[in-house]
């Protein structure tokens, strides 16, 4: 079943942008595919990714491993959602030899958050609470400024969003004790980040971050500079605390580009490399690559109605359902590239049992895809539910999150 959520992702190559918004599209034939964090494209084969980034596969060793210390393993880990990582067995050795980890996440503050974006921080609110870890979360609005798709939009606005934002990252439910928001752009958080910033800045060459994104001649220096602030907070505990703290990122594979270019500088200014986590994507509701906020129709956000969840799903799911309801019955669905299933094996299913019974169900045409389009409904409206409660609550926490220097 592990295999249900490989499926290859199809989507057509994107072109450079005269307003500089999307980096060229590096994909070249169809088999071939792009990720970087600001675009995935074509055919995202993670096999292949794991030896493109020369990350490592997360193998059941490295799972025993950790439920050593969790007791469980949570379903994200189990079916290998998060597929591959960096240094995860250097950082267990370090807890082991009592040398405790912390956490380092983001979000990049462009618009309302999707359910895709939630998939990695589930995982790391679970990181924290087995490991008693405090967690840092840096808000990029400055990203979001220098890759605007609106010419016109200021830089404040993007720091508004990043407060609604952050009421999403509340909801899902870390510690306030443990867990401090860094937000780019406030003059205080900006100071602090300032000096170690610069100091990784100077250790990355332009022809550096070329290779690596993409990125052209035409690209603002402040695009050429984010690389070197997303950098910081994996090293901001140590240098706060002034003695080295092992960090774990765990992250979406697009953000890896950003720590594989970082990974080569810690250890030149005498900080640990940090271990990192890979989740792969969730697609979007037409199977049309990594769900993205720029494609309402392929995309459930976290403040949608139950009427707009069960408008998208029935209109837009790309379904493994066949042409006829007798045919289904006779030759059986495919979950494996049905969009519903592949968000209850991610995210919204965590019963192994019943997702086993689901995909025997669809496979022999028991089950319809109206049946699972249903079922996948009141899944996400349950979530969304509890979600959108905790995110009001969230309002009044909010400056308990906020880091004080
Ligand atoms: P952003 O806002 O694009 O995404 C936030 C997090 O969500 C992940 N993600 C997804 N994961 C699974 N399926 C998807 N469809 C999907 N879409 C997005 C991203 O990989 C990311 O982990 N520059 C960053 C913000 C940032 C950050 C960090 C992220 C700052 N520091 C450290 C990770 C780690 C950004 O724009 O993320």
């Amino acid at each position: 079943m592990a295999e249900a959520w490989e499926i290859q992702i199809r989507v057509a190559p994107l072109k450079l942008n005269k307003d500089k918004t999307k980096v060229k599209s590096m994909a070249k034939a169809a088999d071939e595919f792009t990720v970087t964090p600001w675009e995935v494209s074509g055919n995202v084969d993670y096999q292949k990714l794991i030896k493109q980034f020369g990350t490592e596969p997360l193998t059941d060793d490295i799972l025993n491993r950790i439920k050593k210390h969790t007791k469980e393993l949570h379903f994200m880990l189990r079916r290998k959602v998060f597929f591959s990582h960096r240094d995860l067995k250097w950082l267990l050795d370090e807890y082991e030899k009592k040398n405790k980890f912390f956490l380092y996440t983001g979000r990049g503050p462009s618009g309302p958050v999707h359910i895709g974006h939630m998939l990695p921080w589930m995982l790391t609110k679970w990181l924290q609470d087995k490991f008693d870890a405090e967690l840092w979360f840096q808000f990029t609005d400055d990203e979001k400024f220098l890759f605007r798709k609106k010419q016109d939009a200021q830089l404040e606005d993007y720091q508004k969003i990043s407060y609604e934002n952050a009421l999403d990252v509340i909801a899902v439910g870390f510690d306030p004790k443990k867990t401090h928001f860094l937000i780019n752009s406030l003059p205080e958080h900006a100071g602090l980040m300032h000096d170690e910033a610069i100091k990784i800045a100077d250790r990355i060459t332009a022809s550096t971050v070329k290779a690596s994104f993409g990125f052209e001649d035409s690209y603002s220096i402040g695009q050429f500079f984010i690389t070197a602030i997303q950098a910081v907070p994996a090293i901001l505990p140590s240098v706060l605390a002034g003695k080295n703290i092992p960090c774990l990122i765990p992250l979406g594979v697009d953000q890896d580009p950003h720590f594989r270019v970082a990974r080569d500088v810690y250890p030149k200014l005498g900080f640990y490399k940090p271990a990192i986590l890979h989740s792969k994507f969730m697609t979007g509701l037409l199977a049309d690559g990594k769900m993205s906020a720029s494609v309402p129709q392929s995309t459930i956000y976290t403040t949608d109605t139950p009427k707009e969840v069960e408008e998208k799903i029935r209109k837009h799911a790309f379904s493994g359902g066949r042409n006829s309801l007798e045919e289904h019955r006779r030759l059986g669905g495919n979950p494996d590239i049905d969009v519903c299933y592949q968000w209850l094996q991610a995210f919204f299913e965590p019963d192994d049992k019943k997702l086993l019974k689901i995909y025997n169900d669809y496979k022999s045409g028991r089950m319809l895809t109206s049946e699972l389009k249903e079922y996948t409904i009141e899944k996400i409206n349950a979530f969304l539910k509890e979600h959108q409660k905790k995110r009001e609550l969230a309002k009044k926490q909010l400056n308990k999150f906020i880091f004080k220097p």
